[in-house]
Order: C-alpha cells, then sequence, then structure tokens
C-alpha cells in the first residue's frame, strides 16, 4: 500500500524551561491509502498532539512529515490551511456541530469552504451516505450521539479528502451507533481508498482495523498487523 503520511523522528515540545512538556520524543510511522490505522495509548501519551501534527493543525519542533510526498515540518503556516482543506476530513470529539443550523446547513457549510460545486446537494448526499436521509432538516439537538456523529463524518467528508483523522469518534456512542460509524469508517478505506487513523481506547474499533500503533509516553511502542481484511475477502 502507498505511504500517505510518512513521519519520521518526530518531536513535539509544549512550554518552556521549567514548564516543558516533551509531548513527543521521536516518533517515526507511516499512514497508508485505504488502511484503517488505530492508534492506543494511555492518557496524555501523545495521540491528540500526534494526529494535530499529521493534519496540520499543530506545528512539530522537529522532525519530518511527509504528507504525499511534501513536507509539512517547517513550512510557513501561512500554507497550511490549503494542505488541510485539500487533504484532510477531521472528526474530533464532541461533534463540533453548530447548534443553530441544521444537519445539511452543518455539512453544506463545509462543501462551501472546500469549494465543492452545489454544496446543499453534495450535504444532501453525504449525509444519505451515512444513513441520515431522514434527518436534513434536523437541529443537533433533536438528534442521537451516533446521529451527530454520523453527521459529523458526513462534513469530514465534504471535498473527497484523502486522509481521514478521527479523535476518539466513538467515545460518546452506545455500541449500535459506534458500530455504525466504525462500519462507515472503514467501508471508506475499503471502498474509496482512504486512509482513517482513529485515536481511541474502545476496544470495538479493533474489529475493523488494519494496524494498530502504541503511543506510550511520546514514542511508538509496539505495532500490530490486524488481518480482518483477509478474513472479510
Ligand atoms: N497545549 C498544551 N500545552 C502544554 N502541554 C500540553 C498541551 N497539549 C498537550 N499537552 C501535554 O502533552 C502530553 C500529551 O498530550 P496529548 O493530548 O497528546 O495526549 P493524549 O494521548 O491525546 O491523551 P488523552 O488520551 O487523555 O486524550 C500530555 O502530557 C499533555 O499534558
Ligand atoms: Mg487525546
Amino acid at each position: 500500500m502507498e505511504a500517505l503520511v510518512t513521519v519520521e523522528n518526530l518531536v513535539k515540545t509544549y512550554g518552556a524551561g521549567a514548564n516543558e512538556v516533551q509531548a513527543l520524543c521521536g516518533v517515526s510511522m507511516e499512514v497508508r491509502a485505504g488502511e484503517v490505522l488505530v492508534m492506543m495509548g494511555p492518557s496524555g501519551s501523545g495521540k491528540t498532539t500526534l494526529i494535530s501534527i499529521l493534519g496540520g493543525i499543530l506545528t512539530a519542533t522537529s522532525g519530518s512529515v511527509k504528507i504525499d510526498g511534501r513536507e509539512i515540518v517547517g513550512l510557513p503556516e501561512k500554507h497550511l490551511p490549503a494542505l488541510r482543506k485539500e487533504l484532510f476530513g477531521f472528526i474530533f470529539q464532541g461533534f463540533n456541530l453548530f447548534p443553530a443550523l441544521t444537519a445539511v446547513e452543518n455539512v453544506s457549510i463545509m462543501c462551501q469552504l472546500k469549494g465543492v460545486r452545489n454544496p446543499r446537494q453534495r450535504a444532501a448526499e453525504l449525509l444519505e451516505s451515512v444513513g441520515l436521509q431522514e434527518k436534513l432538516k434536523s437541529y443537533p439537538a433533536d438528534l442521537s450521539g451516533g446521529q451527530k456523529q454520523r453527521v459529523a463524518i458526513a462534513r469530514a467528508l465534504a471535498g473527497e479528502p484523502r486522509i481521514i483523522l478521527a479523535d476518539e469518534p466513538t467515545a460518546a456512542l452506545d455500541s449500535v451507533s459506534g458500530r455504525t460509524v466504525l462500519e462507515i469508517m472503514s467501508g471508506l478505506a475499503r471502498e474509496k481508498n482512504r486512509a482513517v487513523v482513529i485515536v481511541t481506547h474502545d476496544p470495538r474499533v479493533l474489529d475493523y482495523c488494519d494496524r494498530i500503533v502504541h503511543i506510550e509516553d511520546g514514542r511508538v511502542g509496539r505495532e500490530e498487523v490486524h488481518n480482518q481484511r483477509e478474513k472479510v475477502a
């Protein structure tokens, strides 16, 4: 599988002097097209820091992150928004939906930001693809946790990102909603060759993933390969 993201010897230090925290101490790993990669590790081990640097939301202290062959560490910050817009979809904990906008408006606004043509129609299609065709005009307050998370997934898919980054996407979900969300995400990797990176503590995710990277104290510990795809095929 083709490497979409290659990380080498990545270091991230927060703060300075007595307040200095070494969040990442030399992480090397890669993310490949078509795979579901799971990152697990104890609280404070550096997972959110790592996924945020991968997505160009946070800048690294040193090391190398190549996205599609392009180095982003040291890139002037003004270049990052364009890169994010072009390559990434983000699904972060807590949904971050706009409460005053309906489901279709929440997705459509992202389609507009990504320069998608016919944003409203595309938003409706994306919501349909996650099974929410009946809820286009519902407000977040009137949706269940699983439905809100599916709106967040539909929104992350605006603009056809090649890499989907999700931080604890199932944490707030019951068992059935959690599995629905995971099926949608792994389907994207399998059928559309997207790379899906999921940070989680949720063992249910392991049924859907290809590889697990364990992060411990800002380092990559073990790496495990899952053979789920072979079993399914
Ligand atoms: N903005 C920040 N300023 C200073 N220190 C930070 C900041 N963000 C994170 N840290 C520290 O960096 C380390 C890694 O944090 P990070 O959020 O990446 O962990 P995590 O693995 O995502 O944890 P969790 O599972 O609890 O979400 C922690 O020690 C944390 O306290
Ligand atoms: Mg975190």
